[in-house]
């Protein structure tokens, strides 16, 4: 039978999933490279001590950083490493005492820190709780038995590949209208990965339907509500996500303390990168499952949202969200000037990529990235990167534009600096975004003067754009620069044109 996307079946075969199979959950089966990093954590100490500089802590108080669904445990480790290493530099956070609390819902899990050595070297840092942040069961730590409420200083929450598993809803807007996706989760007749006590997802079919629906209605929940209706008024036609679970978390968490959220997953940061997709297909991996997050709709519940402006949906997004009420400039230079700016986390795992195998589009881009979208750097891959921008998917797309834009941003001119504007003009080519690729090659030849191939290149730009005229005569240009050149001649032939004596 249809069913509201929130309310079906698959939530509860994926909570099986990791309750089943604790530990072996992270033996080749779900992602975890990337939110496990030590980049990640290197940034999240950061931004940690970052926010303690703007709103000191009460140092008689310890400053508790609850890490939701842990997994391996391995990014809390590096945390307290990075914690302790990076607070020397700043005297004010020297005397906070830290408590990071690993949680999960697998009993097994929880057991595997409990006993991992790692833990017993850092164990004055360290607390574990079996929670759930859907029951309403108080968050208890287990070594030292307190329940963790209404602290006073700021709690940092931690949720890496986390709100992707949490259920959420689906719509598409259509002019103004809106309407509700359903699913029927229909099991395969004959299951191949499931055994006698776990349904596993990979066995199950999804199929989808749309009914109209009203917003004011929809959901009794106010902020669901309020988000559903400022979404129809605001977007003429996509698809957009409710992430009713997710919110349901924040609010919970609220009985903590005042909230700082760290969160890094692939999701959609803005409105306009939310509804630029028609649906929304989850990932699947060998039993477990993610959605892309609904990191706008996240950020709405906060007094405070930073989020990174990578240009892609394959990589991984962070975001800070905070209820403190105070400036938080550390926090902002941080988040955005490292964080965001250097796009570490998404460009480090990227390059991995070169030592694996041929280098891949991420890797190379990786390299322009980490580079901070020097021109140089582009120059250097431009003729390993052009071939592997055919068939590229929207996502990669869009994070190839943003970055040769960055690129051009960048471009500061002199006789012997990188032929910047040759390769911007190349890859649009490539793209298929012939009037900005004209605009780079009219650049180059005003640099580097009159070239047979800048001619020859901005005529099959022209001729791309339908300017057939314009193609014949840049055309031509080539000829007169090089006479008898194979290129020009074969396009003047196959545009049926008279070569020139
Ligand atoms: C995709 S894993 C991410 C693990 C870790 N944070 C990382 O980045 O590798 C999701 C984690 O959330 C936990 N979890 C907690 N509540 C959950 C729920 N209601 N549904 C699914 N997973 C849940 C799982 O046990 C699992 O450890």
């Amino acid at each position: 039978m249809p069913q509201r996307i929130s309310q079906c079946s698959i939530w509860k075969l994926q909570e099986d999933y990791y309750r089943n199979l604790g530990m072996a959950a992270w033996d080749n089966r779900t992602p975890y490279f990337l939110t496990n990093s030590q980049v990640v954590a290197d940034n999240y100490a950061s931004l940690i001590l970052a926010t303690l500089l703007d709103r000191p802590a009460d140092l008689s108080q310890p400053v508790y950083i609850v890490e939701l669904g842990s997994g391996t445990g391995r990014l809390a480790y590096n945390l307290i490493r990075e914690l302790e290493r990076k607070r020397r530099y700043f005297p004010a956070t020297q005397k906070v005492r830290f408590q990071v609390v690993l949680s999960d819902i697998a009993e097994e899990t929880v057991q595997f820190w409990e006993t991992h050595p790692r833990f017993h070297d850092v164990s004055f840092w360290v607390d574990f709780a079996l929670w759930s942040p859907f029951s309403s069961e108080p968050l208890r730590l287990r070594k030292s038995g307190k329940v963790l409420e209404n602290a006073r200083n700021p709690v940092f929450v931690l949720a890496n590949y986390f709100f992707d598993s949490l259920p959420h809803d689906e719509f598409f807007i259509r002019a103004g209208q809106l309407e509700e996706r359903l699913v029927d989760v229909v099991p395969k007749a004959v299951p191949s990965y499931s055994s006698a006590n776990r349904l596993d997802v990979r066995d199950v079919d999804l199929q989808y339907s749309y009914r109209p629906a009203d917003a004011t209605t929809y959901y009794q929940d106010p902020v669901c509500s309020a988000l559903l209706q400022g979404y129809v008024g605001a977007v003429a036609s996509g698809a957009v996500t409710v992430p009713v679970a997710s919110l349901a978390c924040i609010a919970r968490l609220r009985s903590l303390g005042t909230l700082c959220l760290l969160s890094s997953d692939r999701g959609f940061t803005t409105l306009p990168a939310l509804t630029a997709y028609p649906d929304h297909p989850w990932a699947l991996h060998s039993g477990c499952f993610s959605h892309m997050v609904n990191f706008d709709a996240l950020g709405r519940a906060f007094h405070k949202y930073l989020h990174t402006t990578h240009h892609t949906v394959d990589g991984v997004q962070t975001v800070f969200c905070s209820d403190l009420e105070v400036e938080l400039p550390h926090v902002e230079y941080e988040f955005r000037e490292r964080v965001d700016r250097g796009n570490p986390a998404n460009s480090a795992v990227a390059l991995f990529s070169m030592a694996r195998e041929e280098p891949k589009l991420a890797a190379l881009l990786g390299v322009v990235k980490l580079n901070l979208y020097d021109p140089n750097a582009l120059s250097m891959v431009g003729l390993k990167l052009a071939p592997m921008l055919k068939g590229i998917t929207y996502g990669e797309h869009l994070d190839v534009v943003a970055a040769l834009e960055e690129c051009w941003r960048n471009d500061y001119y002199f006789r012997g600096s990188a032929n910047v504007t040759f390769w911007l003009g190349h890859l649009y080519q490539t793209l298929g975004l012939f009037d900005r690729a004209l605009w780079f090659f009219t650049q180059t030849i005003e640099r580097v003067g009159a070239d047979a191939m800048l001619w020859y290149l901005s005529g099959g730009c022209h001729e791309s754009m339908g300017n057939r005229s314009e193609a014949v005569a840049c055309y031509k240009r080539a000829l007169a620069l090089e006479t008898g050149m194979a290129e020009a001649t074969e396009a003047l032939r196959s545009l049926g044109e008279p070569l020139p004596a």
